[in-house]
């Protein structure tokens, strides 16, 4: 709901639990940032933006302007005339100068949410959301924001983002741009953000928020395993079940900054948008720049009450296509049974195995294309090798779908290697820095997706291949971040737009993949998860997590992840041990219980792991289709964490109408002389009798509690005998 008040110029937005206030301040409609917080029952608020206090308003007292500008709560600040806290916005113009200020102009509120030209963003009928359009200008510059509010009826979320359009006689320059921004009193903040590297992806942090700034980005050209385009400052007493939380997502894949700064006035500014490091976009007089989308969440009732409002927006309202709400196939993918040494025989022999075991997808990883017999060629050479793939691809295919089994491919599409025939033909198609040595990563260049030609060569390969047997999945991969950024297609003075068109790019070809073949099943990937963000999830339904697999590390992995995204999003697969990235071996039992919190898979040689192990996976393909449906659709909480404990971890789902929930309980390391645990469910209803099942230790004899007991006193889940034991815990509603 979006109210406006125009005797006192101000706009109420409500969600069901949460209400933000915006004010159109003094003679120079200055728009001011009020309240953001608990849903209040009127916008009486207008006094919290302290303008009765020194310095006032300008009209008032025009002798200290700056001082104004300075701790004014701006929702969209400017720089260069008198706010020294982190700007939103930074112009250049023809001659070079700097400064800018916004003034309202007029504004719209609209049922529905407009779609945001070429790029991903959370999307809601006329029924479910109204969007406040916000028109601002700087008529010194020529410049005309507008900024976008959306609210959603059924999860307390405000989406945002910003629009910029050169209004006035010369082109000037956007040298930054972000996407939100909310001024506030610091309350006492801590900061929690995800930080992470290679195969060891978005874990929790959770820190003192100090005077000055901090921040978290990435200029790597992607979201990165390093850091995440996602910030909540939270209360220092927060908990899972209580406290407020203000957090940011960026429904963007590119460079992202998130950033908190405390001021002199113990005001903190919460911004988040491309990161403005080389970013700089020309604007021709009449064009705009569409700046990506912010999600922000408040609540005051803990982490599981933001984690959920994000699973909700995101089920209902980012992910699409054909695998939306839908259970997907169990793979097998081939990297970590063969890497680079396959054939089709091979790739077949895995095939039959799996399929007598239930196992319902064979994939192809890399490998299959070009010259590629290792990690240092051929990439943008997307022709099948028959020497590896022997009586084509669509043989081998075939040959899948023969043994009941569907079939899917890898393909990393941004990139080049020094050594591949489409280097050969086209070097300038890399992005480089001309006359620089390039630097390589794994080997590899990156392709300057700026250049339409580019992309539709790729496209036109891709699709080719597609086109060419019965694939239904892809696994679309990105194997470095970028570096010597130049493009031979763009001009001196736009050479700084080459990050954002690059992803603007990604995304136009996964457009065209999911419109062209919709019955495609997409999993992004980037050297594991170095790309998992909502912009990847509005074209594949999951990502996949990390490219370590071991399911230990992937406990915290995976607590961090699913601390945002639904599990429905998370790719986890079962591994072989010792395993590749870490060395440790775990039961094959853990290993499936813990890729059964995810999308579910397999990613070993099934022709050569033991017998034991083998037996196992009836079992577990069994527990996938048993449990897949609640794990997707279900509510999702945090109930142990390991990371914080060092002892064990804990998880639940729960349905929709609370009939059903599952838990896990991983215990890490044995110790000796503990009792069972005593965990505390939530979300169960209490009134409701509920059947407990250890699905996986017959010494525990199931019995039946009230949903109320388990809730508050708990159940006892008797200690494994056994380092990395996990058990499997199912509740069902007894009459
Ligand atoms: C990345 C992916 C892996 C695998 C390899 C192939 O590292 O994360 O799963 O596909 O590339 O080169």
């Amino acid at each position: 709901m979006i109210t406006y008040k125009e005797n006192e110029r101000v706009f109420q937005l409500d969600t069901p639990n949460t209400t933000y206030v915006i004010a159109v301040v003094d003679d120079e409609n200055f728009v001011g940032h009020v309240y953001y917080g608990p849903r209040l029952k009127d916008s009486d608020v207008f006094y919290l933006m302290r303008t009765e206090e020194p310095p006032f308003v300008p009209s008032k007292n025009n002798r200290e302007r700056c001082s104004f500008y300075d701790c004014f709560p701006f929702e969209y600040p400017t720089g260069g005339v008198g706010d020294y806290r982190e700007s939103c916005i930074g112009i250049r113009t023809a001659a070079g100068h700097v400064g800018s200020m916004l003034s309202y102009v007029s504004h719209e509120i609209l049922n529905g949410k407009p779609e945001l030209k070429g790029l991903p963003a959370t999307f809601g009928t006329e029924e479910d959301c109204m969007t406040l359009k916000l028109v601002c200008e700087d008529k010194y510059v020529g410049m005309q924001v507008e900024l976008l509010y959306t609210v959603f009826q059924d999860v307390d979320v405000i989406t945002r983002s910003v629009r910029v359009t050169n209004v006035g006689q010369e082109s000037f320059y956007l040298t930054k741009v972000y996407s939100a921004c909310i001024d506030m009193d610091n309350k006492d903040f801590d900061m929690v953000s995800l930080h992470g590297s290679w195969a060891r992806e978005r874990h929790i942090q959770r820190k003192t928020l100090g005077y000055g700034i901090q921040n978290v980005s990435s200029f790597r050209g992607e979201s990165s395993h390093q850091d995440h385009p996602f910030l909540a400052l939270v209360d220092k007493n927060t908990t899972q079940e209580n406290g407020e939380i203000y957090a940011m997502n960026f429904v963007y894949s590119g460079n992202f900054r998130a950033q908190a700064e405390v001021t002199q006035f113990d005001f903190v500014r919460m911004t988040m948008g491309i990161h403005p490091e080389n970013f700089c976009w020309k604007l021709e007089c009449g064009e705009s720049f569409q700046a990506p989308e912010v999600v922000m969440v408040y609540t005051d009732k803990g982490f599981d009450a933001m984690t959920s409002t994000f699973h909700k927006l995101y089920k209902r309202h980012l992910i699409r296509g054909e695998y939306k709400n839908k259970k997907r196939p169990i793979l097998i993918n081939n990297w970590e049974a063969t890497y680079f040494k396959f054939d089709t025989e091979k790739l077949l022999s895995i095939a039959k195995e799996a399929s007598k075991l239930g196992i319902e997808m064979l994939v192809m990883d890399d490998g299959w294309f070009g010259k590629r017999h290792s990690d240092n060629c051929a990439l943008g050479d997307w022709t099948v090798n028959e020497e590896k793939i022997q009586g084509g691809l669509k043989y081998l295919v075939d040959e899948v779908n023969k043994l009941g089994m569907k079939f899917g491919i890898w393909f990393e599409p941004e990139m080049i290697s020094p050594d591949s025939d489409l280097y050969r033909a086209h070097p300038d198609w890399a992005i480089a820095i001309p006359g620089r040595p390039g630097t390589e990563s794994r080997q590899q260049f990156v392709l300057d997706l700026s250049r339409q030609e580019v992309v539709d060569c790729i496209y036109e390969q891709v699709a080719t291949i597609l086109r060419s047997a019965n694939i239904t999945y892809v696994k679309w991969d990105m194997n470095r971040q970028l570096t010597d950024i130049g493009s031979y297609g763009l001009p001196a003075d736009r050479q700084g737009e080459l990050y954002h068109r690059y992803v603007l790019a990604v995304y136009q070809m996964q457009d065209r993949l999911t419109k062209e073949f919709p019955y495609l099943l997409l999993e992004n990937c980037s050297g594991g998860g170095a790309r998992f963000d909502p912009g990847m999830l509005y074209f594949s339904p999951q990502i996949w997590c990390s490219d370590d697999t071991d399911a230990i590390e992937r406990l915290e992995i995976q607590e961090g992840t699913a601390f945002i995204y639904p599990l429905s999003t998370m790719g986890a697969h079962v591994s072989d041990c010792p395993n590749h990235a870490v060395g440790r071996s775990t039961p094959f039992e853990t290993r499936g219980i813990v890729a059964l919190a995810g999308t579910f898979g397999y990613e070993l040689d099934v022709t050569k792991i033991s017998q034991e192990d083998r037996d196992k996976i009836p079992e577990q393909v069994a527990m996938y289709h048993k449990y897949n449906d609640l794990v997707r659709e279900g509510d999702y909480y945090r109930i142990a964490s390991y990371a914080q404990n060092h002892k064990y971890d804990c998880w639940q789902v729960v349905s929709a109408d609370q009939k059903q929930s599952l838990v896990t309980f991983v215990q890490v390391l044995c110790k000796v002389n503990y009792k069972s645990r005593c965990i505390l469910l939530k979300g169960l209803d209490a009134d409701k009798r509920y059947k407990v099942v250890f699905e996986n230790d017959d010494n525990v004899t199931d019995r039946v509690y009230s949903g109320d007991v388990l809730m508050k006193a708990g159940l006892l889940v008797p200690a494994p005998w056994g380092d990395f034991q996990a058990r499997l815990i199912s509740l069902t509603e007894v009459e």
